[in-house]
């Protein structure tokens, strides 16, 4: 089992406080839902999870198997297990899909192997997630729609098998077959070595990706945790009440 805890955790972003004291512990085997108001720091949550420079750690702590990774870069966050699919995917213009899912893939491994040798794995990856395989020839996001950019990034997921997966509204943008399919890969994954933590603002996602637990940030706090229940209950209310419960 592993598990990723994050600490009474203080984050500011250009001097400005966004995050004020999340406590969160995330064990394999779990999905967790993450929902809240838009701009309220969920996005922040994960990027300082991992590893993004423009997230100022004031205080707090995040830790794998009770050891910190606030000193350690993204690349060595991501070889610990972390994996982030981005609410707004980057885009890489000069590098291919296919050598960039090559980099990835053997900057986790100690032998770096050919494109050849994981070609076959890609492939049999895209077609799980029905990705065109001509988009693997093309720049990374490059002129991408806003639904193709969201399956690219769970091949990178798929190709990287993280335990820790953070994914920042995967089904914003996604036409109805697209999420499903997207659904369907996320439920394949092997949760005894892994969990998902989900930002998303629609409980018709989390209707197919069933949360274990799930949380609501307000104003860069974890203000309400339940179980699957508590989806239901914003979907239908809104968040009004929870302010009010914490007022
Ligand atoms: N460079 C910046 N300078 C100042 N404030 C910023 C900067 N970047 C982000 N913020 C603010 O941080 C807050 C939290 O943003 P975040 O992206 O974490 O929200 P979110 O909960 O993910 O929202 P959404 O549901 O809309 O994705 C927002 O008020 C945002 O405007
Ligand atoms: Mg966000």
């Amino acid at each position: 089992m592993h598990k990723l805890e994050i600490k009474n955790l203080y984050v500011n972003i250009e001097d400005k406080e966004i995050l004020k004291g999340v406590d969160l512990t995330i064990n394999t085997g779990e999905i967790h839902a993450l929902m809240g108001p838009n701009g309220n720091g969920k996005s922040t949550l994960l990027m300082s999870i991992m590893g993004h420079p423009k997230y100022e750690i004031i205080s707090g702590d995040i830790l794998i198997d009770g050891k910190s990774i606030l000193e350690l870069p993204v690349d060595e966050r991501s070889k610990l297990g972390l994996f982030l699919a981005m609410q707004n995917p980057q885009v890489i213009p000069g590098v291919t899909n296919l050598e960039f899912l090559k980099y990835i893939v053997n900057a986790h491994k100690d032998k770096p192997q050919k494109l050849k040798e994981i070609y076959k794995d890609i492939k049999d990856q895209a077609e799980e997630l029905k990705f065109d395989l001509h988009m693997l020839k093309r720049f990374v996001n490059d002129g991408f729609s806003g639904g193709e950019k969201k399956k690219n990034e769970i091949l990178q997921l798929k190709m990287l098998n993280p335990i820790f997966s953070l994914i920042d509204e995967i089904d914003s943008g996604l036409d109805v077959d697209a999420l499903e399919v997207v659904a369907q890969n996320l439920n394949s994954i092997d949760l005894s070595k892994s969990a998902l933590v989900l930002v998303s603002h629609y409980d018709r996602f989390f209707k197919k990706v069933v949360p274990t637990h799930a949380h609501v940030i307000i104003d860069g706090r974890i203000v309400l945790s339940g179980g699957n229940e508590l989806v239901e209950r914003v979907n239908n209310e809104g968040y009004s009440w929870v302010k009010e419960l914490n007022k």
